[in-house]
């Protein structure tokens, strides 16, 4: 006998990318940085002392919060820390959808999404994204005849990179009847000539909730850390009523912190990913890859018909590189590599010239 709710026994959990154990690996599958976080957080790390864990941190990580409304220019009751940007996504659907109402995607995206959705007991609503995998024009009129409470759209795109501008965003907010969650996880490998930056619209919109994390842009997946900026009215009930008591923890915030003070050296970093990005995407189209034009620290490729994608993922897999490959539809005949160093770009480069 099965002590599961229904729901939870007929979905399937969300499958993690491979998270090899040996270090001769080069890992251009789950899309983390190639460079270390900054000095600074490893002296923020050095600084803590085991006798600072015996208390509880403060709830709401109030020190963070005044940091990334300083970086943002928005009030700090704008701002809401969390355990990495999935309890975000978590946390948004239990506060905003309720059991079995249901949530919308734009199809393909982070495949979290509908786990998620499935967790809650809600149908989801995928509207596919066209062939420039943008968002059709009447995506919002379809979430909103559906009933959808919550949205959710990856801003630059994954996994296809592409990016929306803020204006498209603007109209999406003002139309859509319920919450807009943009899920800015990649934001930060964004070309700065593009001039994005779409926080102002939660000044003038209630229903937009932007998705910060820190384990891209700041070298910090394995430290669980993000951030939500929204209107204080759309915060509100996460902060105070369905996020867990503790959320984030001590070391998490200290080191969060001090990553943010020292953003200026974080963007170091990433100029160097775009510029390791666009030379990845020249080589490999050198090669007869076709590439959509990224805006983050990844690149969507098609291998030439010569070469399937799965056979080319399950060839590199064997030479010691993880790429990602997607058993789904508009993404079976492609492969997501995550930008590396420079060194273990020039690898994977030499490894695909090998095999065609
Ligand atoms: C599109 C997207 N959103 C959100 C996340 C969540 O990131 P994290 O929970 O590490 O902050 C990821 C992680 O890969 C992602 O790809």
């Amino acid at each position: 006998m099965s002590y599961e709710r229904a729901n939870i026994q007929r979905m399937q959990g969300y499958t993690a990318g491979e998270q090899p154990r040996g270090r001769d690996v080069i890992k251009l599958n789950t899309n983390e940085n190639p460079y270390p976080a900054t000095e600074a957080v490893a002296r923020a790390l050095a600084d803590i002392r085991v006798e600072q864990l015996r208390r509880y941190p403060p709830p709401l990580a109030n020190e963070f919060r005044a940091e990334a409304a300083a970086l943002h220019g928005v009030g700090e009751e704008q701002i809401i820390a969390v355990n990495g940007g999935d309890e975000l996504l978590r946390l948004a659907v239990t506060t905003f959808v309720g059991p079995g109402e249901p949530l919308g995607v734009a199809e393909p995206s982070y495949s979290l999404y509908p786990v998620l959705a499935d967790i809650n007991d809600s149908p989801v609503i995928r509207v596919p994204l066209d062939d420039a995998w943008q968002l059709p024009d009447d995506f919002a009129a379809r979430m909103n005849s559906a009933g959808v409470r919550l949205c959710f759209v990856v801003n630059p795109h994954a996994p296809s990179g592409t990016l929306l501008p803020v204006s498209q965003l603007d109209g999406l907010a003002q139309s859509l009847d319920g919450v807009l969650l943009i899920d800015e996880a990649y934001v930060d490998f964004v070309d700065p000539a593009h001039e994005y930056d779409a926080v102002a619209l939660t000044k003038r919109f209630d229903n937009v909730l932007i998705l910060r994390t820190l384990s891209k842009g700041y070298s910090l997946a394995g430290l669980r850390f993000a951030y939500g900026i929204g209107s204080p009215a759309l915060l509100e009930p996460m902060l105070y009523k369905t996020r867990d008591s503790y959320n984030t923890d001590f070391i998490a915030q200290k080191l969060a912190t001090a990553a943010l003070q020292d953003h200026a050296e974080a963007a170091r970093g990433w100029t160097a990913v775009r510029q390791e990005r666009a030379r990845l995407a020249r080589e490999l189209v050198s090669l007869g890859f076709a590439c959509e034009p990224s805006q983050s620290n990844f690149l969507l490729v098609q291998p030439p018909v010569s070469l399937p994608a799965r056979e080319l993922y399950e060839r590199l897999r064997s030479l010691g590189i993880l790429v990602r490959h997607f058993d789904q539809d508009r993404l079976r005949d492609r492969l997501r590599i995550t930008i590396g160093t420079a060194e273990e770009n020039a690898q994977l480069l030499e490894r695909i010239r090998e095999q065609l």
